[in-house]
């Protein structure tokens, strides 16, 4: 069974604040996409990484992908990307060549995440789950709110959901590919993350513990965190 890893990295990272595409930002002077391309390749059971890039960012990143080594096992594609986080999934998707069985989707601004986790999520679809996905527990209780329609106004809580019941999830996620090709041809409407595709196809989606490491570069003060991962890492 060989494995593909579609990275969608097409976002601006309007979140992070002004600068470059997300993904082309450095961390410790080597762009996020190319840490996260490192922590997927690190598994010996990729053989293809398919990277999804800012429309005019594409030229880019193929440079920056072909100045960084990767293991001889490990073969990219560069590909544009879309509209949204979904749109860009399916234009990699789209440039999958026949032959891998598994495929797994992340973010390329997770860049930090350990190989255990990648094999983790590759091992359980190996073992029969058509889509899998590392999470962890909350630390902080989860509030369903009204959202108000002028900023700034109170917003009033609807639910609270039981906090041991809850799980936050980050990628790699693991798929069947024919089961995630079937969900980004059959699933329409605003999703945050593609296992929430093949739940809408009525499938069961399985858990396995994820990472703190993995957590997504969104806001500024992620920055500083990753920066200190990799310090204590020593890379
Ligand atoms: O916006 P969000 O944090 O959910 O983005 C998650 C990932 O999806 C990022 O790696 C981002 O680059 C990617 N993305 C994309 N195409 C878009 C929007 C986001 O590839 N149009």
């Amino acid at each position: 069974a060989r494995t593909a890893v579609v990275i969608p990295a097409a976002g601006r990272g309007v979140r992070l604040g002004p600068g470059a595409p997300k993904a082309l930002r450095a961390l410790n002077g080597t762009p996020m996409l190319i840490h996260a391309v490192r922590a997927m390749a690190a598994s010996r059971a990729v053989s293809l990484v398919v990277v999804v890039a800012p429309p005019d960012g594409a030229a880019e990143a193929k440079s920056l992908l072909d100045a960084h080594a990767l293991p001889e096992r490990t073969d990219f594609l560069v590909v544009p990307g879309g509209e949204t986080r979904q749109e860009s999934v399916k234009l990699g998707l789209d440039a999958l060549p026949p032959d891998h069985d598994i495929v797994l989707v992340h973010d390329a601004a997770r860049p930090l995440v350990p190989v255990d986790t990648v094999d983790a999520v590759i091992e359980a679809v190996r073992d029969g789950s058509p889509a899998v996905v590392p999470a962890l527990p909350l630390a902080d209780t989860v509030k369903e709110v009204e959202p108000a329609t002028v900023t700034g106004e109170p917003e009033p809580v609807v639910a609270t959901p039981r906090r041991a019941r809850l799980r936050s999830v980050q990628t790699p996620q693991g798929f069947d590919r024919a089961t995630l090709i079937r969900a980004h041809e059959t699933v329409t409407g605003d999703v945050t993350d593609d296992a929430s595709m093949v739940e809408q196809l009525g499938l069961t989606v399985v858990v396995v513990p994820g990472h703190e490491e993995a957590f997504k570069v969104t806001r500024p003060l992620d920055l500083v965190l990753a920066e200190a991962v990799l310090a204590r890492r020593r890379l």
